[in-house]
């Protein structure tokens, strides 16, 4: 790679990053150019790429293998002098910000998609993370986006393609090339926050079993290692453990609709006592106990209120945060402990300056994801070893650690529903309108529901004071009820809008109601207020979790 390349090329207008990277079909970015203007413009970006560390992997979908390539050559020409490889290509997103982390890189590509589905009619992803190990900030995505509207060139090293099976270092020109084991780094750091004798003993006293499904995606790699070999959870704990390209046809999102498997085992009187799964890239999380799902909103108020008991936690939480959808479960156990609780828009990126600040310890979203201060991602197997470190110490169930949760702070029952593939301009109709509705909804009563404030959320960052707006609609009534709307920004298809319902309940007798009865009343005000029956012509959500 000692010869550079400049190509001519021509801007795509579309390379604006989303909630969480640039997310397309895969057909898209297979558009000769695609990629690399989007590398191009994101190292033009970061300016003097000249002699640093640059960490890569991904989550090994459906072109990970050939974008990898592709980056190697061009960060070559962009003079980094060390690129960090997870072998074959892999890593999961947390990983790849524990790697940046310990080896003080300059940043990170990951290739990605996430939890969408894979393989040649799937989609595929990239993101940039940066020294602190988390996503970059909107201020450097806004600027690869206004790049990626003017490059006119690219530059990339020639030569053959780096095999990456092997680890250890090779010299390609300048640069040198670091093939990294992508589980050691990260298993290590495992074993510094949790108690893994305790768990050990737990995972081999044959009285607890447990499942977890890596759903044909990253984590397999990762699972195997920490709950096999080093846990010596029973062989077979780890179902779907292979990584596939297309995530063996599967839609690898860890919640009640996609992992349809792990349910399944879980529901039976029989089943195991524990459950888990993860995402495409491994920054999600579902944990589950027999016959009893706990919603993420209640995960991280739990962990909250049981940090005490893990080692790395034992010294107190600095204080926690939520993304503004997510369920108020967590303030009540903040506010128990004295510590602060940030309301952050959605999206893992807007924790990273309240953790670097050392001001939250622990980070929650609804959306299956929490995590903590030890990297800067959300992290989908450090969640199930904090539950399997709590039920270590504890010796109680889940159903029991969650009901008595429930018992101790009340519930915050809890539902997202989700319209998919909505038409662009009536997802964007619905949001206009509601906004419009702001003020004559300020004050109005459904039955006993008298709506307290409703707003557009806009969050001043408290670290930075930089300030994102239209960060969705809030709606909150007068017994902490909440209904949010806001449209998804990772989507790669039309619009989908997301309805977020929330209600509060302490009478001990009504603890245990299903959960999308216990909304009902809710989520009649919701779809009348949004219109999205007449707007749209759908009567329910596609999905609900
Ligand atoms: C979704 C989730 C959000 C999460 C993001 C990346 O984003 O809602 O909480 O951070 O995926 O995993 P959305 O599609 O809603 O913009
Ligand atoms: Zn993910």
């Amino acid at each position: 790679m000692t010869d550079i390349q400049t190509v001519n090329t021509t801007p795509f207008p579309d390379q604006e990053p989303g909630t969480s990277g640039l997310r397309k079909k895969v057909r898209v970015f297979q558009q000769p150019h695609y990629l690399e203007n989007f590398v191009q413009a994101l190292f033009d970006t970061l300016e003097d790429c000249t002699g640093q560390t640059l960490v890569l992997g991904g989550d090994g979908r459906y072109y990970n293998d050939i974008a990898i390539q592709t980056i190697l050559k061009m960060a070559a020409a962009a003079g980094f002098s060390r690129v960090l490889v997870g072998q074959n290509g892999l890593l999961s997103t947390p990983a790849a910000s524990a790697v940046i982390r310990r080896h003080q890189a300059f940043g990170g590509i990951i290739l990605s998609a996430s939890h969408n589905p894979g393989g040649p009619e799937g989609d595929f992803g990239i993101k940039y993370n940066i020294s602190n190990g988390g996503p970059a900030p909107g201020k450097v995505t806004d600027a690869v986006f206004e790049r990626s509207k003017s490059i006119d060139k690219y530059h990339i090293g020639a030569g053959e393609d780096v095999a990456l099976e092997r680890l250890g270092e090779t010299r390609h020109g300048a640069m040198t090339i670091e093939i990294v084991d992508p589980v050691q780094d990260y298993a290590e750091l495992m074993a510094e926050l949790f108690d893994f004798s305790r768990i050990r003993a737990l995972l081999t006293s044959g009285r607890f079993t447990m499942c977890f499904d890596a759903m044909h995606a990253i984590t397999g790699p990762y699972a195997h290692t920490i709950f096999e070999d080093q846990l010596q959870a029973a062989a077979g704990t780890v179902i779907n453990g292979q990584p596939l390209p297309d995530f063996g046809g599967g839609h690898p999102d860890p919640n009640l609709a996609h992992a349809k498997e792990l349910v399944a085992l879980l529901s039976q009187d029989s089943g195991p006592d524990f459950g888990a799964a993860a995402d495409g890239d491994g920054d999600r999380n579902m944990v589950l106990g027999r016959g009893v799902f706990v919603s993420p909103s209640d995960s991280i108020a739990i962990l909250t209120a049981n940090a005490h008991l893990v080692p790395g936690y034992r010294a107190g939480l600095a204080g926690v945060a939520r993304s503004m959808p997510t369920s108020q479960a967590v303030d009540r156990v903040a506010e128990q402990l004295g510590i602060p609780c940030y309301e952050t828009p959605t999206g893992w990126k807007f924790f990273g300056n309240l953790l670097d600040a050392d001001m939250a310890t622990l980070c929650g979203e609804e959306s299956f994801g929490t995590g903590s201060n030890h990297i800067r991602e959300k992290d989908g197997l450090w969640a199930v070893l904090f539950w399997l470190n709590i039920l270590a110490v504890r010796g109680i169930s889940v159903a029991e650690i969650v009901h008595e949760h429930w018992a101790n702070y009340g519930r915050n029952y809890y539902s997202r529903h989700d319209y998919e593939a909505l038409d662009i301009d009536v997802a964007n109709g619905i949001i206009a309108h509601l906004r419009d509705s702001l003020n004559q909804l300020r004050d109005r009563s459904f039955g006993d529901l008298q709506i307290s404030h409703a707003d557009d959320f806009s969050y001043t960052d408290p670290v930075d004071g930089s300030v994102s707006q239209h960060q969705g609609i809030r709606i909150g009534f007068s017994d902490s009820s909440r209904i949010v709307f806001r449209l998804s920004g990772t989507g790669t298809e039309g619009a989908t809008l997301r309805i977020y319902l929330e209600k509060y309940e302490s009478d001990a007798t009504k603890l245990h109601l299903d959960t999308q009865g216990a909304l009902a009343d809710l989520i009649s005000i919701a779809k009348r207020l949004c219109e999205v029956e007449q707007r749209s012509g759908r009567e329910a959500p596609t999905v609900i979790t």
